[in-house]
């Protein structure tokens, strides 16, 4: 299944910026948001049927599967997804890299729910391919400017006092990169799908580097990845010793491979490329080494020709995941607009929602946890008379920081950049459901 359309199909303006759909009426926004006159009514068009008293089997007879015996324990010794959930899987964009083994698959947020990624379908993008890596042979080394430079096995590290569980989002900073000369990709699995956000059990970095003892000159360690790539990053110590995590699981099972088995570095907060599968080394030293993905990628060129470096923090960012172009609208009356909303500064205190491209906005309702640098769920019940909508989402965090409009960021970056794209995205949705990713000017 191919959802998305690339540049070479369709050109970056297929919807140019300033266009809008067709404008809702006022009537019929208030309607849409359940607001008006028309809000009984449609309360009443749920798609149930009501039953008479008790089951009748004449309304609903007997199904087939109720007339065999289905499979038995353990057919599956890992337990796999419905079979009509098939197409929930990790999609890729041919375009946009030549070699699987420097690749990216984006997650398919348009058909998941709640806060946590199942493991099998967080987005994986590495530069090397898979290492794969015998647990027993694990070996993690600290040196550099410390007093006494360690190398730790895996089972030393589960060893260690002070283990912690903690849910952090993990977002590439070229998440939305395609799209900062205009609405390109069909589906928030591809303009959005570089993040997942799971639970990492793992002991404080803070904890590994006390024990090798930092010298009073360490200002920067670099970690280093065990995969063919050599994945190679600079972190300020202060951010070291302040939340990172040395992690062995995700959402309570060992890492994926794909996910940097049997040991990652967790960096909250901070662009994904920081965040070191296979974790294999960290230098302490004074100041930072200037790798490759610090220096000609992972910067942030401006219009001007200069470029931002260190950009470390993923602000503070939403999208809609349902409706969206792989979930379109199929109902009039009562639907939900779900959506993700995370900040790397803190906690996630609001979202709003608009139906009309951003003229008007209703609070949207933050419903499970919303924790500090983590994915954040949010709803929106409304009723829906049919009329073309362009559903947006804006995100705000604990510190005040409001997610800004495309050309917003435009304006103080230009058009150059990949990386760190957080503007609001446009859905428009047309009045037979079909959602397209479109921009507002
Ligand atoms: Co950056």
């Amino acid at each position: 299944m191919s959802q998305h359309s690339g540049p070479g199909q369709q050109g970056p303006e297929k919807m140019p910026s300033g266009t809008r759909a067709a404008s809702l009426s006022r009537r019929g926004f208030l309607s849409a948001l359940g607001m008006g006159a028309g809000a009984a009514a449609g309360g009443s068009a749920l798609a149930g049927r009501a039953l008479a008293a008790g089951p009748d089997p004449n309304i609903v007879p007997v199904p087939e599967w109720s007339k065999m015996l289905g499979a038995g324990v353990n057919v599956n010794p890992y337990g796999k997804p419905s079979m009509f959930e098939k197409d929930v899987v990790r999609r890729e964009v041919e375009w946009l890299t030549a070699s699987r083994e420097s690749s990216v698959s984006f997650t398919p947020l348009y058909a998941l729910d709640g806060v946590i990624t199942p493991n099998g379908l967080c987005f994986v993008r590495h530069h090397g391919g898979e290492a794969e890596i015998d647990p027993d042979k694990y070996r993690l080394m600290i040196h550099g400017l410390v007093d006494k430079p360690l190398v730790f096995t895996l089972e030393d590290i589960k060893r260690m006092p002070g283990r912690v569980n903690r849910a952090y989002f993990l977002e590439c900073a070229a998440n939305s990169g395609m799209e900062w000369r205009g609405a390109q990709l069909n589906g928030c699995q591809f303009t959005h799908g570089m993040i997942h956000n799971v639970f990492y059990t793992g002991i404080p970095l803070k904890t590994l580097l006390d024990m090798a003892g930092v010298q009073a000159k360490g200002k920067w360690v670099l970690a280093e990845g065990a995969d063919a790539a050599v994945m190679t990053r600079s972190i300020p110590l202060e951010k070291a010793m302040k939340d990172c995590l040395v992690a062995f699981a995700m959402n309570g099972e060992a890492l994926r491979p794909e996910q940097g088995y049997p040991v990652r570095l967790v960096v909250p907060g901070w662009e994904g490329n920081m965040w070191v599968k296979w974790l294999r080394r960290l230098k302490v030293g004074d100041e930072p080494w200037q790798q490759r993905e610090e220096t000609s990628k992972y910067t942030d060129l401006l219009a001007d020709g200069r470029s931002r470096r260190f950009t470390f923090v993923m602000d503070a960012k939403s999208v809609v995941t349902s409706p969206s172009p792989q979930a379109p609208l199929k109902h009039k009356g009562p639907n939900v607009i779900s959506g993700i909303a995370w900040s790397g500064r803190g906690t996630i205190k609001r979202v709003d929602v608009s139906l009309d491209g951003g003229r008007n906005w209703t609070t949207a309702r933050i419903e499970g946890p919303a924790m500090p640098m983590a994915m954040t769920r949010f709803y929106l019940d409304f009723d829906w008379a049919g009329d073309e909508l362009m559903v947006q989402s804006r995100a705000m965090d604990d510190t005040g920081y409001v997610q800004p409009t495309k050309n917003e960021l435009r304006a103080v970056r230009g058009t150059n950049s990949i990386y760190h794209n957080n503007g609001i995205q446009t859905w428009l949705v047309r009045s037979n459901g079909e959602t397209e990713n479109v921009e507002v000017g």
